[in-house]
């Protein structure tokens, strides 16, 4: 299946998982860079950056998405909500995984960031087959290689 990993990641946590499962199922990883940083207010506000470049072209050819993103004040980023909110974000014939990090431990914590990602893939015509919460830093911490593979490791990855 033609699978692709889009990303954002502040403070390394979700990249480090974003390049652990892209080379452990040999795939695309593309991360969401922006032209300026987004922040927790937009975060709060449910609000877009803008994005660099063209990152919808790199999922074209995809079957099976994973869109992974750290959590920030309850809610996701402004960067993945500018990449699934986008009209060029095109989900039709496509199959979605979403992964969160955050600093807590519940997984409850993830769930309104991950069912706004998911209205909008679903919107689009995409299927959200599932969803992970993982825990990753406090704020700003990265935790580091070994932790992130520990936790990657322990996830029931229903689909791999
Ligand atoms: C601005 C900001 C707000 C955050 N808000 C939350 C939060 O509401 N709940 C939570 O569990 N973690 C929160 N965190 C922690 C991050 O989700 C956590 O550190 C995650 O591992 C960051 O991933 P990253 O290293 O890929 O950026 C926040 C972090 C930042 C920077």
């Amino acid at each position: 299946m033609n699978t692709v990993i889009v990303y954002y990641s502040h403070s390394n946590n979700t990249r480090t998982a974003a390049e652990l499962l892209g080379s452990n199922l040999n795939v695309k990883v593309v991360e969401l860079k922006e032209v300026k940083k987004g922040n927790v207010i937009q975060a709060l506000l449910r609000r877009c950056s803008k994005l660099q470049d063209d990152p919808w072209k790199e999922i074209e050819e995809a079957k099976l998405v994973y869109l992974m993103y750290p959590i920030w004040a309850g809610h996701s980023v402004p960067a993945m909500n500018a990449f699934v909110s986008s009209p060029k974000a095109k989900f039709q014939g496509k199959e979605v995984i979403i992964v969160t990090f955050m600093a807590s431990p519940e997984e409850s914590s993830s769930s309104k960031a991950q069912d706004h990602i998911s209205n909008f893939v679903r919107k689009s015509g995409g299927v959200v087959r599932s969803t992970y919460a993982i825990q990753g830093g406090s704020m700003n911490v990265f935790i580091g290689d070994e932790k992130i593979k520990e936790r990657m490791d322990k996830v029931r990855w229903d689909e791999l």
